[in-house]
């Protein structure tokens, strides 16, 4: 036994001096691959579906209803009474139509999944659908398209609405925080003096114990502003802040004739 193991031992030994470097590297990468197949040999990780596949799990040809949003296959049998045929959304139902779940466009030659060039509200009430639909129903895989390749991995495309909708959803934590630290004004309207903002210890639907100067704020990279109650020890530090006109900057209401 020893004598057969070192008599192999020596055979490798030798073979790997007289054979040619790379003839080895080429063994090598044979076992490499069979112990660790690259991507071009892998299965996709998760169910591919062409668009032709994917038309056809409209409750007709197939039983089942699928629908895609944002690449992502979900099985919406359970709701057939919204999208079985005939019924109000089985526009959604064998394709991607994700810029309908915003525009509110049914029609056939409105379905797009096109939604790069949606606004940030846009694309978060596009997320809420996704999260509504991973919530709701069983994801059964991805579209081969404009979101996912044939081995389903996500497209530059879909790398880039994932990055859009991700700074949508941090602007809108963003502004949230400002909503608290910043709170909103009442307001009343009247036709002959305008419209009055005041702040209260309530208002903006923020509770707490000062009350604040309306001003007008103005969000970071925007032109438009809302109003905003603004703690007088703030007042003067802030650059974003525009004193109402004809309001003096510690009036607690404010009166505007004409709101642009
Ligand atoms: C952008 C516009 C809209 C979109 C994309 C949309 C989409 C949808 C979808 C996909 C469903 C099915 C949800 C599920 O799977 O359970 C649904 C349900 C429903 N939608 Fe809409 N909808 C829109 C506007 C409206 C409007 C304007 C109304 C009312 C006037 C409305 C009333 C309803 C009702 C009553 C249901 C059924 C709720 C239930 O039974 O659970 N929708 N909508």
């Amino acid at each position: 036994m020893y004598r057969k193991f070192a008599a192999l031992s020596v055979t490798v030994l030798v073979t790997s001096f007289l054979v040619p470097q790379y003839t080895i590297n080429i063994l090598g990468s044979i076992i490499k691959n069979s112990l660790y197949p690259s991507k071009r040999f892998t299965k996709p990780s998760q169910n591919v579906l062409t668009k032709e596949q994917l038309k056809l799990y409209n409750g007709i040809d197939k039983p089942e209803l699928y629908l895609s949003i944002l690449g992502e296959v979900f099985d919406v049998t359970k709701g057939a009474k919204h999208y079985g045929p005939n019924q109000q959304y089985n526009i959604f139902v064998g394709c991607d139509a994700s810029r309908s779940f915003v525009t509110g466009k049914f029609s056939i030659e409105d379905i797009s999944d096109e939604v790069a060039d949606l606004s940030k509200e846009d694309l978060r009430s596009l997320n809420h659908w996704v999260r509504f639909y991973k919530k709701q129903y069983t994801h059964v895989g991805v579209l081969l398209g404009r979101y996912y390749d044939e081995n389903g991995e996500i497209t530059p495309y879909g790398k880039e609405v994932k990055k859009l909708i991700k700074s949508a959803e941090k602007d809108k934590e963003e502004e949230k925080k400002l909503q608290q630290k910043y709170p909103g004004c009442n307001v009343e309207w009247d036709p002959d003096k305008g419209s009055r903002f005041w702040c209260s210890t309530g208002s903006g639907g923020i509770d707490r114990d000062w009350v604040g100067t309306p001003m007008q704020f103005y969000e970071v990279n925007s032109k438009s502003y809302r109003c905003a109650c603004i703690k007088e020890t703030e007042l003067d530090s802030l650059g974003n802040v525009k004193k109402y006109d004809n309001c003096d900057a510690k009036s607690k209401s404010c009166f505007v004739k004409n709101i642009d």
